[in-house]
């Protein structure tokens, strides 16, 4: 695995790759887990050659979130990849992503306009922006054949695919299935932040979504009624707070009253200090 760090080097790595196999690439930010590996070995499956990214995107931090302390493990995350078949990894610093040019940064930002104030967005101004750019930014850099993104982070994919739509973006999008530790907790950089009482805590998160889920296979279609119940689960959880939790489409993140197939219901609550997501696709 070859490791870059300049825009330069792997623009010119990316089109010589690109010159005898498809290329897929996997942009992350980091503290590698199995989730970000299923991308990683789907791409390998799909693709001639695999490019990652691991950059931690400052646009797509709020001013009291966690920039400063997100997690960052770049020598495991490297031998992560390296066994995961991985051929370029990018992995820029914020100076040579969003470079100062006569002591100004970079004013040109991707606007997903109004899916970004939706679900995640509406708590978190600005993310959705910071996300499309990081990505735009980057797909225009590998110019991949197919790029590679969790369904775990549901608005973010809608995000993304609206983006690739209207900005024409020549490439396959693909949503890769949610991957879970044994108790049922969501992978993600930021489980490490638990406490062991935080984690119990937060189990109740993909447990109210199993029971949503049950409710609708017995034929609960309204969906106020099961966000009402959800609600109240999630309330009797003194130690966690709800962000949200909303039957959406998919696509447009926009609320929907009836539950039918393909809709997306999804969670979003902090526990003490960390923000956790999850959802699932009605079946
Ligand atoms: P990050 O949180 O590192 O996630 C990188 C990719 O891994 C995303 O597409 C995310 O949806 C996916 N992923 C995370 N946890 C997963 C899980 N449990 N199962 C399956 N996939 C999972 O998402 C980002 O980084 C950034 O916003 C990024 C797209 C890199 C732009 O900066």
């Amino acid at each position: 695995m070859r490791i870059i760090g300049t825009v330069k080097e792997m623009q010119r790595e990316c089109r010589r790759a690109r010159s005898d196999a498809s290329l897929g690439l996997v942009p992350t930010m980091g503290a590698l887990h199995a989730g970000h590996l299923s991308l990683i070995e789907r791409a390998r499956g799909d693709n001639g050659a695999v490019a990652a990214s691991i950059f931690v995107n400052p646009l797509q931090f709020g001013a009291n979130e966690d920039l400063a302390r997100y997690p960052r493990t770049f020598e495991d995350d490297c031998e992560q990849l390296e066994r995961g078949g991985v051929d370029l990894l990018f992995a820029p610093t914020p100076e040579e992503m969003y470079p100062r040019v006569n002591g100004l940064r970079p004013e040109t930002m991707v606007d997903p306009g109004a899916i970004a104030t939706r679900l995640d967005g509406a708590s978190r101004p600005g993310h959705f922006a910071g996300v499309a750019t990081v990505v735009a930014k980057l797909l225009h850099i590998v110019q991949p054949d197919r790029a590679y993104f969790g369904q775990k982070d549901a608005a973010q994919l809608a995000v993304l695919r609206q983006m690739v739509r209207d900005l024409n973006f020549d490439l396959e999008l693909i949503a890769c299935p949610i991957v879970r530790d044994e108790d049922g907790l969501a992978l993600s950089s930021r489980n490490r932040y638990l406490s062991a009482e935080e984690r119990r805590i937060a189990l109740v998160i993909p447990e109210v979504l199993a029971n949503l889920r049950g409710r609708m296979e017995s034929g609960e279609r309204r969906s106020a009624e099961l966000v009402r119940a959800g609600e109240a689960k999630l309330a009797a959880e003194a130690g966690l707070a709800l962000d949200y939790l909303a039957v959406v489409d998919p696509e447009t993140l926009l609320p929907v009253s009836e539950v039918v197939p393909g809709m997306l219901v999804a969670i979003a609550a902090k526990v003490g200090e960390t923000r956790l997501i999850d959802n699932f696709i009605v079946g």
